[in-house]
């Protein structure tokens, strides 16, 4: 939902309940296989859970991509060169951007994001470090095509997508999302666009399951405060206390799942429909895909980038993508 700005605002009903969300969970709960999308675990509470996961000795992905981003600096900037946009889907991290846009020299930097008050702060705290530096926020949803600021719509561009959230999309959504960004970077003319993109890596699944099921119990906590959001925003009696969190690898999707899991049978009501939930039976809260240097080229080319070059982790972990956007040309 767009106001007349094109700036995202929150739909909400007439006692304030946000209607997409209402949605997305009535909708979800009413399945088969329960399942909720996840962009519902990042509310105020849910994004600072995030971030306190990522300080957990078990979740890797962050310090394994942030290793990377500091070793690899003179690469980015032969391959990159000097002169470009970078364009950031999602909000920047305030450890992982500075990395890249001291590595390279960039001609302006372009934060897009559906949260307009993280983009600004964040916009914000990177002008103080970057002084020099032409910056424009774009409050949009970065899953469709975006038109970008006339000031940069000639330069090249790299776009810049850290922490392996594509993986939070199965192959098809990735897929769409590779393409509209593939869109939203074209230049009128000239230069190819470059994309430089975390993607998790395949690896033994009691690591992996660790990652998502820290002994702390703070990813339990992330997990478990969807059920919190939907009793205080939905008018939910959800009985919190018999959920588990739960994380369990999908080998065929190669996948970690989050779940919540009813540890007794359960009756509640949500916006005043009625639910139950058999002991055992899970609502699917998401999807963290892994990749190979096979599967991550594969979803790429899909998308339309071909990889240029790939970086690891010392612990080879964690895999950071350069690619550049496909030329268009008749087959084969
Ligand atoms: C920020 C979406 C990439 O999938 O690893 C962390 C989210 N969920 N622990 C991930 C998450 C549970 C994270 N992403």
């Amino acid at each position: 939902m767009k106001n007349e700005q094109g700036m995202a605002i929150v739909d909400r009903d007439e006692d304030g309940v946000d209607r997409a969300f209402r949605k997305d969970v009535l909708n979800g709960l009413r399945q088969r296989q329960k399942a909720i999308p996840a962009r519902w675990l990042y509310d105020d509470a849910g994004s600072q859970l995030f971030e306190d996961i990522t300080e957990v000795e078990e979740y890797y992905p962050t310090r394994a991509e942030t290793e990377i981003l500091k070793a690899r600096g003179e690469e980015f900037a032969e391959l990159i060169g000097e002169g470009r946009a970078v364009v950031e889907f999602g909000s920047g991290s305030s450890v992982k951007t500075p990395l890249l846009l001291s590595a390279i020299e960039p001609a302006a930097y372009i934060p897009l994001d559906i949260a307009g008050d993280f983009l600004r702060a964040s916009a914000a705290a990177l002008g103080e470090k970057f002084p020099g530096l032409p910056i424009h926020p774009v409050e949009a949803d970065f899953m469709r095509e975006t038109p970008l600021p006339d000031a940069v719509k000639t330069m090249p561009k790299l776009g810049f997508f850290p922490g392996s959230t594509i993986g939070n999309m199965v192959p098809r959504t990735a897929v769409d999302l590779l393409r509209s960004m593939r869109a939203t970077l074209r230049a009128d003319e000239g230069t190819a666009p470059l994309l430089l993109i975390g993607m998790d890596l395949v690896k033994d699944r009691d690591v992996l399951e660790a990652a998502y099921d820290d002994a702390k119990g703070v990813t339990a906590e992330f997990n478990l405060n969807l059920a919190r959001r939907i009793n205080r925003e939905l008018d939910g009696d959800i009985p919190v206390d018999a959920l588990r969190h739960e994380a369990r690898w999908n080998n065929k999707f190669a996948r970690v799942e989050m779940h919540l899991e009813a540890a007794r049978a359960i009756d509640f009501s949500i916006c005043g429909e009625r639910f139950s939930m058999a002991k055992g039976e899970t609502i699917h809260t998401e999807n963290s895909h892994k990749f190979t240097r096979r599967s991550s080229a594969t979803l790429l080319l899909a998308g339309g980038w071909t990889p240029v070059k790939r970086w690891r982790d010392s612990e080879k972990r964690f895999s950071l993508i350069l690619a550049e956007a496909t030329e268009q040309r008749e087959a084969p």
